[in-house]
């Protein structure tokens, strides 16, 4: 195109300002939606024929075109031009060029219907990529609980040392959050699932377009039944974009764990070194850095989830330039979420547990008081009366400077009466665990069941 050329044709005397020109362009950042605009303009050429616009030649010339733009661009050798503002242009522009038939390749289409096109088509694929990165981390997850099924730590509230818990029970926890973060993205792929195409500018179109022809031509489930919302609406992206979050803010609790296990203080892992970072002054550092900064990065998922909120608030119908913003936060936090998906996916598969650091952390017999104050509720204390006994017990261990299971029985029946010496059984990691057997609880049998069950589950994801 000439310099001065303007691309609106006849209305236009003059070309755009440089500055107006790069300020407006998105090519630089939606040529990532070539693919998807291509089966876009191919579906609608498709149904230009049907519907007696295209030649069967015309038809021909256009499917054969796009596909050598698009084996052209998969081969990093089209040349962008961003004096033709978007991926769009660009593509319909380069099309043209080559094959005179291409100037009717925008009949009855707009922008307008055509990006949300493109998007919706992209975010599809985007969302069942997602959707196996999950399941790659869920089932990294699932393996290592497996390896290290043996592995008792201390469960933590309030970051203090609650009762013991099997490591593979912990790491589970993930597994169930993931599993609601897929789910989500199922759900919202639902609402993806609408072909905007054919909705025009704004009103539709005096042309007879088959817009079920072409919904079906790109599976699509189902036509929009409001130009003006198809157009215009974003929804879609904002509930993947929160749907995402959620996932950025577990995998970011995740990190927490990984980077607080993996210090001198805890000692409960390594990660393997080519998943750590040494430091350039300090040279016996070993830095979690992926967790770090799988748990850094969900800060930008989330400030994508409040920049696409905050553009569509204020946005009178229908279609406004504004919207060209949603490109940038969309893929950002698509790379992000998919990137730390498939690297700590990888990186769990690097990591040694020191099992013998856990052991001692859990072998606190205080971890397993709950299950005393439990043994006399079972000779029919009151639980609350019980909670105080075993709480004054714990007292005079703290006071003599004693593990409590030191203490003496004479003082033990001081105490209560109903102690025994059987009640200090209740005082083993082993009993404490198999003893738990309330669906959802960490006992042994019950977490094979729940690992069983999910590596069947995830098997059907592959
Ligand atoms: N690049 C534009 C966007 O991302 C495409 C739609 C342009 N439509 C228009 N009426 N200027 O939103």
């Amino acid at each position: 195109m000439a310099k001065n050329e303007s691309m609106w044709g006849g209305r236009f005397k003059s070309g755009a300002a440089e500055r107006l020109r790069d300020y407006t362009e998105s090519v630089s950042f939606d040529r990532n939606l070539y693919r998807h605009d291509i089966a876009g303009s191919m579906a609608h050429a498709k149904m230009l024929l049907k519907i007696g616009v295209l030649k069967k030649q015309e038809l021909a010339d256009i499917l054969k075109g796009l596909g050598e733009i698009r084996a052209e661009i998969d081969a990093g050798k089209f040349a962008w031009s961003i004096e033709r503002e978007d991926v769009h242009m660009n593509i319909e522009a380069a099309l043209t060029e080559r094959y005179p038939a291409g100037a009717k390749l925008h009949t009855g289409r707009s922008r307008n219907d055509q990006v949300a096109t493109a998007m919706r088509l992209w975010l599809k694929d985007q969302i069942a990529e997602n959707q196996q990165a999950i399941a790659a981390l869920q089932t990294a997850l699932v393996t290592w609980a497996m390896r290290d099924i043996a592995v008792v730590i201390p469960g933590y509230t309030h970051l203090q040392r609650a009762q013991p818990v099997l490591l593979a029970h912990h790491l589970l926890a993930y597994v169930e959050m993931l599993e609601r973060d897929h789910a989500r993205l199922a759900d919202a792929a639902k609402r993806v699932d609408v072909l905007p195409l054919g909705s025009g500018a704004i009103a539709g179109s005096t042309l007879p377009l088959d817009r079920a022809f072409v919904a079906k031509e790109l599976g699509f489930a189902r036509v929009s039944e409001n130009s003006m919302d198809a157009v215009s609406d974003r929804d879609f992206i904002v509930e993947y974009n929160a749907a995402c979050a959620l996932l950025a803010v577990h995998l970011s609790r995740l990190s927490e764990d990984l980077i607080l296990w993996s210090t001198a203080e805890f000692h409960f892992i390594r990660i393997g070194d080519a998943y750590t970072t040494g430091s350039s002054l300090m040279p016996q550092k070993k830095n979690p850095d992926i967790a770090e900064l799988g748990r850094g990065k969900s800060a930008r998922v989330i400030g994508n989830l409040v920049s696409l909120l905050t553009l569509l608030k204020g946005l009178p119908m229908t279609y406004n330039r504004d919207l060209q913003e949603d490109k940038e936060r969309l893929f950002d936090t698509a790379k992000t979420v998919q990137s730390s998906l498939l690297i700590f996916a990888e990186m769990l598969g690097h990591i040694e547990v020191d099992a013998a650091a856990c052991q001692r952390a859990a072998a606190d017999p205080l971890l397993l008081a709950t299950d005393l104050a439990d043994w006399l509720v079972r000779k029919g204390v009151p639980f609350r009366n019980a909670h105080h006994l075993v709480g004054a017990a714990v007292a005079l261990a703290e006071e003599k400077k004693i593990p409590i299971t030191q203490i003496p029985l004479a003082d033990w029946k001081k105490i209560s009466p109903v102690f025994d010496k059987s009640a200090l059984e209740v005082f083993s990691v082993e009993t404490g665990l198999q003893t738990r057997t309330t669906i959802g609880s960490p006992n042994p049998k019950l977490v094979k069941a729940q690992l069983a069950r999910w590596k069947k589950i995830l098997a059907g994801r592959k």
